[in-house]
C-alpha cells in the first residue's frame, strides 16, 4: 500500500524503532524489497536517488512500476516511494510523477536559503499529500557525484528546519555514504542527543546506514533516529552473489544465462539483507 512516510515514522519514533529506507535501482531491487517487507510485516521506504531515477528512464517510470508492482503483489504493509537527496527541481518532478514522499537536500545552500527553499517545498509536498524530509549539515561520502565531508550539523539550525513542518529530518552526525574508511571516528552521539533535545518529536534520519556497527545503529535509534537509509550494503551483496554465480560457471550450464536465473542469486541476497536490517531496526511486525 503506497502511503506517505508521515504516519509510519511517527509510530516508529513513539515506538523506539526505525523504518528502513532501501534504495532501488531496477525491477529486481523493488520486487525483493516489497516482498520482504510483506513477509516481515514491516513498513518500508523505497529510496530513489536522482541518478537512479534517470537510470530507470525517469521518475514517472519509477512511480508507475512501483505502484503497479505494489498492487499486483498485493502488498498490504505501508510503503513510501521517496525521492532521496532531491534537488529543488527533482522534488517538483517527483510530486508530479506520483511519488508519496520526497527529500529536499538543501544542505549545500547556506542556512537561510535552505530555510527558504525548504519552506516552499514543504507547502508543495503537503498540498499534494506527500511527506518531506529536509537535511542540515552535509552527509559525507559520495552520493550521485556529490562528495560531502561527514560533518556534524548545528542543533540550532536543525531546530530551525524542523520548525518548518518537515516530516523527518536528516542531520549529519559524522555519518557518510558508502563504505566507511578504516579510520572513521564513528557517530557523534553527543551531536545526535543535542539535535533530539532541540527537535523533540521530529523523526530523525540516519543516512549512510551501510557499514555502521549494529550497536551504534541501535544506540542511534534510542536517541531518536526513526529512519535508517541503506543502499551500499544491498549493492555489495547483490554483486557478490552475482559474481559467485558467474565464477561457478552457472551461466554456462543449461539456460543459466537467462537473466531471470542470472539475477536470482542477487535478488535473494537483497531479500536476506533487507530482512537482517529490518530485524536490527526493530520494524519487523510493526506494519
Ligand atoms: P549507504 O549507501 O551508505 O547505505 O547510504 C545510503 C543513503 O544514505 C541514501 O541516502
Amino acid at each position: 500500500m503506497i502511503v506517505s512516510a508521515t504516519e509510519m515514522l511517527k509510530k516508529a519514533k513513539a515506538g523506539h524503532y526505525a523504518v528502513g529506507q532501501f534504495n532501488i535501482n531496477n525491477l529486481e531491487w523493488t520486487k525483493a524489497i516489497l516482498l520482504t517487507s510483506e513477509e516481515q510485516k514491516s513498513p518500508v521506504i523505497l529510496g530513489v536517488s536522482e541518478g537512479a531515477g534517470k537510470y530507470m528512464t525517469g521518475f514517472k517510470t519509477v512511480a508507475a512500476m512501483v505502484r503497479a508492482m505494489d498492487e499486483t503483489l498485493g502488498i498490504t504493509v505501508p510503503v513510501a516511494l521517496h525521492l532521496d537527496h532531491g534537488t529543488y527541481e527533482g522534488v517538483k518532478a517527483c510530486v508530479e510523477a506520483g511519488f508519496s514522499s520526497v527529500m529536499f537536500d538543501g544542505s549545500s545552500y547556506d542556512i537561510d536559503e535552505n530555510v527558504a527553499k525548504t519552506t516552499e517545498l514543504v507547502k508543495l509536498a503537503h498540498d499534494n499529500g506527500l511527506s518531506i524530509e529536509a537535511e542540515v549539515g552535509a552527509i559525507g561520502g559520495e552520493e550521485d557525484g556529490v562528495i560531502g565531508a561527514g560533518e556534524c550539523a548545528d542543533p540550532a539550525e536543525c531546530k530551525r528546519i524542523a520548525d518548518l513542518g518537515v516530516d523527518m529530518l536528516a542531520a549529519g552526525i559524522g555519518n557518510i555514504h558508502g563504505i566507511y574508511p578504516e579510520n572513521w571516528a564513528g557517530l557523534s552521539f553527543e551531536t545526535l542527543d543535542a539535535i533530539q533535545q532541540q527537535t523533540g518529536e521530529m523523526p530523525l534520519v540516519l543516512h549512510g546506514g551501510s557499514g555502521i556497527p549494529d550497536e551504534m545503529v541501535k544506540k542511534a535509534i534510542t536517541l531518536g533516529v526513526s529512519k535508517v537509509n541503506v543502499n551500499t550494503e544491498c549493492q555489495l551483496v547483490f554483486a557478490k552473489a552475482t559474481r559467485e554465480y558467474i565464477e561457478a560457471g552457472k551461466d554456462k550450464q543449461g539456460k543459466g544465462y537467462d537473466p531471470r536465473k542470472l539475477l536470482l542469486p542477487g535478488f535473494e541476497a537483497i531479500k536476506e539483507e533487507v530482512k537482517v536490517k529490518m530485524e536490527l531496526f526493530g520494524s519487523v511486525g510493526k506494519a
